[in-house]
């Protein structure tokens, strides 16, 4: 299996390398000082794949959350300034999103703004996070208050640091894997639907393939709106309702990824309800590649599994607290048909209500 390359072309554009070797790529230019930003527990596990980063000034912090804080900031700010960093140097980042979220972040404010790297270790920030630009951490009020758009200058997804993910890590990037077929068309998706039983069992070859597909849907998506002013929303097909769940449950208990399964679900249902979608069987086609995939189709199943009440009062509430949504009335991202998005819609409250209540 060779080591794919898409390029997204932003300005200025750059590489994703993709593959089982793609870290063997990742040569950063020393000459301008580089520094490393990694997961302790990742730079455990899969440090000896980069040898050449192993004598860079590293800072290690642990993953999730809790790595998106302003604490971590500022100590991670603090690092660059140790490091004696400047304007032309490069942060490579090494973990999942987290990581991604706080180096980027680092990277665009230290100095105004200098180079971020990403090597993107869990299948969501390889399929999502690390490609397009996006960073951030959390404050009291919410995820994600504080942020950027800083597009990195390289990202390389060596998909040999999927294998050890846990299955509800796992399960999570196929959440925004699935999303992200929705919107690429009817031939990714139907490639998916094939590929779906291999990459359940961690097929190398079928892991590495999903992720070039699903890193070329969303370049082509972040090029044509880097800083999300229109089409990109199409991105957050699904998020509504699953920042509404993440909300609902407490944060931390039901993972992104799953919840975004899920709010998929209520999306094709809500876009067949409300009179948008033209197959009336592609809610239950899609139900079904979620199952197969080990990811709940929407609430009910994601009540059982998880052992959550998600009332549908918490849930409005929920909607209601979604940064992205309007501020009066949610706004979501439905389907005409896969791969043909309809942004900004809002829905019949009696709609919403019955969605809410299955
Ligand atoms: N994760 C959605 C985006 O990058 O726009």
């Amino acid at each position: 299996m060779t080591t794919t390359c898409i390029e997204v072309a932003t300005d200025p554009a750059y590489p994703v390398y993709i593959g089982p070797a793609a870290l063997d790529a990742l040569v950063p230019n020393r000459a301008q000082g580089v520094a490393l930003l990694a997961d302790e527990r990742v730079w455990d596990l899969y440090g000896d794949l980069v040898p050449t980063l192993a004598d860079l000034p590293r800072l290690l912090v642990p993953g999730g959350e809790g790595a998106k804080t302003i604490a971590r900031l500022e100590e991670a700010l603090d690092f660059c300034t140790q490091a004696d960093l400047s304007r032309a140097s490069t942060l490579v980042t090494f973990g999942g999103g987290t990581i991604g979220d706080l180096g980027g972040l680092c990277a665009s404010l230290f100095k105004r703004g200098m180079a971020v790297v990403h090597a993107p270790t869990t299948l969501l920030a390889q399929v999502d996070a690390s490609v397009g630009g996006k960073t951030a951490i959390n404050l009291r009020g919410g995820k994600n208050l504080a942020g950027t758009f800083h597009q990195p200058s390289a990202v390389y997804c060596d998909t040999r640091t999927l294998a050890s993910l846990p299955a509800e890590e796992s399960a999570s990037g196929l959440g925004e894997v699935v999303k992200t077929a929705l919107l690429g068309g009817e031939d990714s998706l139907a490639r998916l639907e094939e590929r779906a039983g291999d990459l359940l069992a961690g097929d190398p070859e079928a892991l590495a393939t999903t992720v070039a597909e699903m890193v070329a849907i969303k370049a082509q998506i972040v090029a044509s709106d880097p800083t999300e002013r229109g089409p990109r929303r199409a991105l957050n097909l699904g998020h509504t309702f699953a920042h509404a769940i993440e909300h609902a449950a407490g944060y931390g208990r039901v993972p992104h990824g799953v919840a975004v399964a899920a709010g998929l679900g209520l999306a094709l249902r809500a876009s067949r309800e409300s009179g948008l979608l033209g197959d009336p069987a592609l809610p239950g086609r899609v139900d079904a590649l979620l199952h197969l995939l080990g990811l709940p189709g929407g609430l009910r199943d994601l009540r059982e599994r998880q052992g959550l009440a998600l009332e549908p009062r918490a849930l409005r509430a929920g909607l209601a607290h979604d940064k992205k949504g309007a501020v009066a009335r949610p706004e979501f991202v439905l389907l005409r048909a896969v791969g043909e998005p309809q942004l900004g819609l809002t829905l019949d409250a009696a709609l919403l209500d019955s969605l809410l209540a299955e």
